[in-house]
């Protein structure tokens, strides 16, 4: 999978968006203002939700903003590899990154601004990431979710290790100006979660905003919309197959890992990830 990728300390980057110099510049120069919103994501995990849950929450509910691909004209979220379009925007930026947070930009940590990090069931990241990327045009595709298993649990996809990533954000989970969500809560009670995002970036709905803004940011109707579904990215960046709203359920991973993936997977997540609170990890 890596075949297509620059490598940045250690570390392997779709080479369709990123270089060593651009993560080297955005790490040491990038200046994060405190008014900016950020979100942060390894791959597969429910960006696309989130944007379009914040986006929506910014206009109350009224699905003009939908138009999260960040690389579109008029998209209000730009991915921090697209730092040159950041520099000079002028105002509080909304900004999507799937960068290990070592290799953040470092005025993050002197900042206000506000960070929600969205964490997955890495069972269900790897499934999703398996039929999200066997159709994408700008890496080495996996040829079987075996194959793509064995790449995972060794870190070696894009934007490497889920487990090295998720272990160096969570290091942040006390900070006020950080709040982490899960997918998996976010299915189960969206409004809840809704809530939540609302109370921290600050934001008040009325009722009627609020249900607005649960019907807008539902699979059904991100699926049916253009500008949220990928369709747009058929042919530049995906085949025909390709898509971005698979299924959005949660647990899927079972009717895809056999028995000993399973159990190789357990046992790897307990080496890894045992010491961090297990609060943290409530996706079953
Ligand atoms: P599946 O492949 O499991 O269906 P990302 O945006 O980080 O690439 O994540 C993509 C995953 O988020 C996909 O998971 C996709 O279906 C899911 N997703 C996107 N929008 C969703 C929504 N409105 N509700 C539930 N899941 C959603």
């Amino acid at each position: 999978m890596t075949g297509k990728c620059v490598w940045f300390e250690g570390i392997p980057f779709p080479s369709l968006d990123y270089s060593p110099e651009l993560l080297r510049e955005v790490q040491e120069s990038f200046l994060i203002k405190d008014e900016d919103v950020l979100l942060l994501t390894f791959p597969k995990s429910g960006m696309n939700w989130l944007m379009e849950t914040v986006c929506l929450i910014h206009s109350k509910g009224d699905p003009k903003w939908i138009q999260s691909v960040p690389i579109w004209e008029g998209s209000p979220w730009v991915e921090l590899s697209g730092y040159n379009l950041l520099k000079d925007k002028e105002g509080p930026r909304f900004i999507t990154s799937h960068l290990f947070v070592q290799l953040f930009p470092r005025s993050f940590f002197k900042s206000k601004a506000k960070m929600i990090y969205l964490i997955r069931n890495p069972r269900d990241v790897l499934v999703s990431g398996y039929f999200f990327w066997r159709s994408a045009k700008f890496v080495k595709r996996p040829q079987s979710l075996e194959q793509y298993f064995e790449w995972f649990v060794e870190g070696n996809v894009v934007f490497g290790s889920w487990f090295d990533h998720a272990r160096g954000w969570m290091s942040m989970r006390d900070k006020e100006n950080f709040l982490i969500l899960s997918y998996e809560e976010m299915k189960w009670d969206t409004r809840s979660t809704v809530e939540k995002i609302c109370q921290f970036l600050g934001k008040k709905l009325e009722p009627e905003e609020l249900n607005s803004v649960l019907k807008n940011n539902s699979f059904q109707v991100m699926k049916e919309n253009n500008m949220s579904n990928f369709s747009l990215l058929k042919g530049q960046y995906l085949e025909e197959n390709g898509l971005l709203l698979r299924k959005g359920v949660t647990g899927d991973w079972k009717n895809y890992f056999t028995v000993a993936q399973a159990e190789i997977f357990d046992k790897l997540f307990q080496e890894k990830m045992a010491d961090l609170p297990q609060e943290l990890f409530a996706w079953e």
